[in-house]
């Protein structure tokens, strides 16, 4: 018999180096990955095209949920197996990664109705399992009953260090401590809002990966994910 594909929720601080878990995770076993967060990057940067984030950076929530319908966001196969964004039709992938939509982002995903429109797509994306996703609340809003669930932290610094080097090799403009401040702004909103903030599941396992290698992550995520599909 087939073994049953569970769900799988990582949730974590940005810059915590979950989503390389989480893709590497789903490329190993042959499930979907889904980056929660570039949707909400995606509705971002549509914002900042059309004219709906002020010049203090704070978001026209009500021109924003009336857009919502119109949004398109789709993720696009690439040929090395990874994912690209897709926002009305166009690739944004390496758009949605610069520092005015990191700027943005956090307060467009705290406004109620784009959480509720998301949320939604992203429980349809994981119908059935055999899913990652990788966010904030996946574990708590998104799939609640997920048969693995994983917190992931590491030290604000230690998130900056990685953020940094991760634009340099792609070319983004940015300092270090514009990236510093960048990571600590966004923990302060994503933790503070109203709507599902960022908090460990009550069945979640936590994991501190400051002194852990990508590789040395990806073992431990091995163990947990056989666990827990009951391999
Ligand atoms: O993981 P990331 O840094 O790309 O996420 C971008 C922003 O989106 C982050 O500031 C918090 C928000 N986010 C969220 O609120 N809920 C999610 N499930 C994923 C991301």
């Amino acid at each position: 018999m087939e073994n049953k594909k569970i769900t799988v929720a990582i949730d974590g601080y940005s810059s915590s180096g979950k989503s390389t878990m989480a893709r590497r995770l789903a490329a190993s076993v042959g499930y979907r990955y889904i980056d929660s967060g570039a949707m909400y990057r995606a509705v971002a940067l549509y914002a900042l095209e059309h004219g709906m984030i002020d010049a203090e950076g704070k978001p026209d929530s009500n021109a924003i949920a009336s857009a919502l319908p119109d949004i398109e966001i789709d993720f696009a196969l690439q040929t090395d197996g990874s994912q690209h964004t897709v926002l009305d039709g166009k690739d944004v992938e390496s758009e949605i990664r610069r520092l005015r939509v990191s700027e943005a982002v956090s307060s467009v995903a705290a406004i109620p109705a784009v959480r509720k429109a998301l949320t939604a797509m992203q429980k349809q994306m994981g119908q059935g399992g055999g899913i990652v996703m990788d966010g904030r609340d996946i574990g708590t809003a998104v799939f609640p009953d997920a048969e693995l669930k994983i917190f992931v932290n590491a030290s604000a610094e230690t998130r900056a260090q990685r953020r940094f080097k991760e634009m340099v090799e792609k070319g983004i403009p940015a300092t270090y401590q514009e990236v510093l401040a960048n990571v600590a702004h966004r923990d302060h909103i994503d933790t503070t809002r109203a709507e599902s903030p960022l908090r460990r599941a009550d069945n979640a396992i936590a994991l501190d990966n400051s002194a852990m290698t990508p590789e040395q992550q990806d073992a431990w995520l091995m163990v947990q994910f056989n666990k827990a599909a009951g391999l």
